[in-house]
This record gives structure tokens, sequence and C-alpha cells, in this order.
């Protein structure tokens, strides 16, 4: 447990609300976590201190807005290990790995080429490699996990192939919490000659990441998922590939001269920030960033690998209750799990009634809750601010409304 826990979890003034007349217990941070009132106060700070435009302005505030917006993307450069040019600011994981497939993908998968998947990612890291396989008349291969829910290493290898363009997999999966070898998995794509993609979505907030010495040539994450806002996401990407990847949207900021016959476009990371970008949000994310640092990742991962245990335990007393996956794997602070006879849903429904928010449903991943071939599971995740009260509140609720639901 971390010592200072009561002091962590006071700076998010959220968890002091009360649900349904109970003690608020957020058990959804897989989906987003809550935010600190630092970061709250950066974002009003920006609006309040420091408004303009970012890199467009002469005066003092444009000056002031685009020196912490630049100063944020070296703060999640230092954060990862890669240089700030490389760290390019989007709306989130989604758009990182949309903005991927659109220009790379586009430019280098071409008929009866092959991009790498896993059967555990999230929509976003499987959609958009599908629709670019059927656009372009590649075949996307999708690699199967083991009876515990990790990749099927040896099947992975054996996919791998010359045709092999792209592998995109993700670091921790967002339904089971299963931790992938991912610095195998790009050190065997490389043998074969393809770029590989990590979906850092569900790792970065848990554990110490290296761009540099995973080798990965693009990494993706989401702000909101790390105590940031929403709407403010990077898209980390090797430089000399960087260099030489058309734009993904065209407008203001990416462009380097206008002319009515043609255009020519500016340097990375502003040839892919399009437009006005999220300036406050990137603020907000670089502060989100100095809160997680200033603790300490590792010690967070400890605090959050305790409570995972703990809650294993407290859960499997509970007659009829199946943990999804992860059995002998590596995992983050994310459980799912069904009951027997009990609808995901319903049970996610009733134990809200006291103060106990989880996630149900198939998680965005509905290629691996079909082969499961179940309706959804629960999810309960868990971050910083996260107590073993919590996970009494949690089990306790369960244990209420089971009767009524069977
Ligand atoms: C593994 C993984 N990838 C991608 C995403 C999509 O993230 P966003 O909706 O922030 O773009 C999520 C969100 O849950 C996720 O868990």
């Amino acid at each position: 447990m971390l010592q200072n826990i009561q002091d962590i979890t006071a700076q998010f003034p959220i968890l002091g609300e009360r649900v349904n007349g109970h003690r608020f217990v957020y058990l959804d941070n897989a989906a987003t976590t809550q935010k600190p009132r630092r970061v709250l106060d950066s974002l009003l700070d920006v609006y309040e201190h420091h408004n303009g435009n970012v890199h467009r302005g002469v005066h003092s505030m444009s000056n002031s807005a685009t020196r912490m917006f630049e100063g944020s993307r070296g703060i999640v450069a230092q954060f990862i290990g890669s240089a700030p040019e490389e760290v390019i600011f989007t709306r989130g994981t989604t758009e990182s790995i949309n903005l991927v497939a659109s220009t790379y993908g586009m430019e280098h998968v071409g008929k009866g080429d092959e991009v790498i998947v896993s059967l555990m990612e999230h929509h976003s890291n499987f959609v958009p490699w599908q629709q670019l396989c059927e656009r372009r008349g590649a075949t996307l291969r999708v690699v199967p996990l083991t009876i515990d829910g990790s990749i099927d290493y040896e099947a992975y290898k054996s996919m791998l192939t010359p045709r092999t363009k792209v592998v995109a997999i993700a670091h921790a999966g967002n339904v089971t919490g299963v931790i992938n070898p991912v610095r195998e998995i790009i050190s065997e794509a490389h043998k074969a000659g393809a770029k590989v993609l990590i979906d850092a979505a569900q790792s970065v907030p848990h554990i110490a990441i290296d761009v540099k010495d995973l080798d990965c040539d693009f990494l993706v994450f989401s702000g909101h998922k790390i105590y940031a806002p929403t709407g403010i996401g990077v898209l980390y990407g090797k430089r000399e590939i960087l260099d030489a990847m058309p734009p993904y949207q065209y407008g203001g900021e990416m462009i380097r001269k206008v002319r009515i016959e043609s255009t020519s476009f500016n340097d990375v990371p502003y040839r892919f920030e399009a437009g006005t970008p999220d300036y406050a949000g990137a603020i907000a994310l670089g502060e989100a960033l100095r809160f997680v640092s200033e603790i300490g990742l590792d010690a967070i991962a400890r605090h959050e690998q305790e409570l995972t245990r703990y809650a294993l335990d407290a859960l499997s007393s509970i007659e009829g209750l199946h943990i999804i996956g992860g059995a002998n794997a590596a995992r983050t602070s994310v459980i799912s799990f069904v009951i027997d006879d009990v609808h995901p849903y319903d049970l996610g429904m009733l134990i809200d009634h006291f103060g106990v928010a989880v996630r149900t449903g198939h998680h965005c991943a509905e290629p691996l809750i079909d082969s499961l071939g179940l309706l959804g599971t629960v999810r309960a995740s868990f971050a910083v601010y996260n107590t073993q009260d919590d996970i009494h509140q949690l089990v306790k609720a369960i244990n209420k409304v089971l009767p009524m639901l069977r």
C-alpha cells in the first residue's frame, strides 16, 4: 500500500462524491481515470493566465501558451524515452492508430501484404487495420491466444513472413490485463522486416516504458487513462519513419509554404498536427505525467499489483465467480470476471446502487469476447487512488445483489 494513500486520494475531488447515498468507489480506471486537482487547475490556469493560439502569435499570451505546450511535449518525451520531435499530439489512442494506418499503412501495405494483430486487441487497434487491408487487398492475420489469455507466441512467430508489413499489438490487454512480451514481439517482427505499433493505452499508466529500449516503431496512448483530460493523446514514431510519412490531415500549422499551385509541408511533429491543437489538454497531460513521476510509476505499480492480488483473492470467495484470463500471465491492475447465471450488465447496474462503478460488456474487444463464447464480462480496474476499502465495498455490493439476480 502506498504510505501516503490518503493524501493521494484527497487530491481527487470527485472521489469525495457520494453515489446513491454511498461512498463513491471508482473501479473503471481502464476506461478512464479520475483527475487530480493539480491537473484540473492546470487546465484552468491556461485559460485564465496563458491563453493564446500556439505557434501563431507575436504576443505574450501566445508565446506563453506555446512555451507551455512545447514544454509538455518535452515532458511526454522524457516519460517515454523519446526525442520531443518524435511526440505527436493527437486526440487519443484511436486517432494515433488511424493516423498510422492511413499514412504509413496506405503507403506501405499493398496487395498480397499482411498486417498482424492479436485476438485481444481493442477495436481501435483492430478495425483501422482491418479496413486498411480491405482497401489495399492485403490480409489481416490475427494471432490467437493461449488458454490463459496470453498471446500464442509460437503462433505469432509462425505468422511472420516477408509479406508482413505491420504488426500492431497491445502492450497490455484491456479485458484481461494480460501483459504481452512486446520486446520479443518487436524483435521478431524486425527480423521479418515489419514495422511494429504498440498500443500502450493500458500499459503507460502502469508500466515504465522506454521506446528506444523497446525499439518499437510507433507507440500510442491516451492522456485520459493516465489522469489527464479527455481529448489529448500521443503518437510516438521513430524520427526517420515520421520524416518519410505523408501528412494525415491538411490545414494550418502543418504547412511550410502554400501557393495556388502547390503546398510544401512542415517538419515533424507539426506536419501531423494540422489545425489548432488541444494545447490546454496537452499542458494538462504534462501536469498529469509530473503527478505520476513524483509518486513514481514503480511505486504506483506496486500499489496496484498489491490491490489486484487482494481483489483476486477476495473475489474468489464469491460462489460461481470466474476470473477471465491471466491465471499464469503477468497482468496489469485489470480483472474481468463473470458469475454463473448472472448477466454482467445486471450486476454492474445493481452494484452502482451501492456506489460502486465497474465496466460491463464487451469492452470494445468483440473478437476476444466472441471467442470466449461470452456475452461480456464485469471489469474492475484499479488506479493509484484505490484502496482495500474499495475492494471490500465491491465484494459487499456483489454479495448483496446476487440473491436478486439468481
Ligand atoms: C488497449 C486499448 N486501446 C485503445 C483504446 C482506445 O482509447 P481511446 O478511446 O482513448 O482512443 C483503449 C480504450 O479503452 C484501450 O484500452
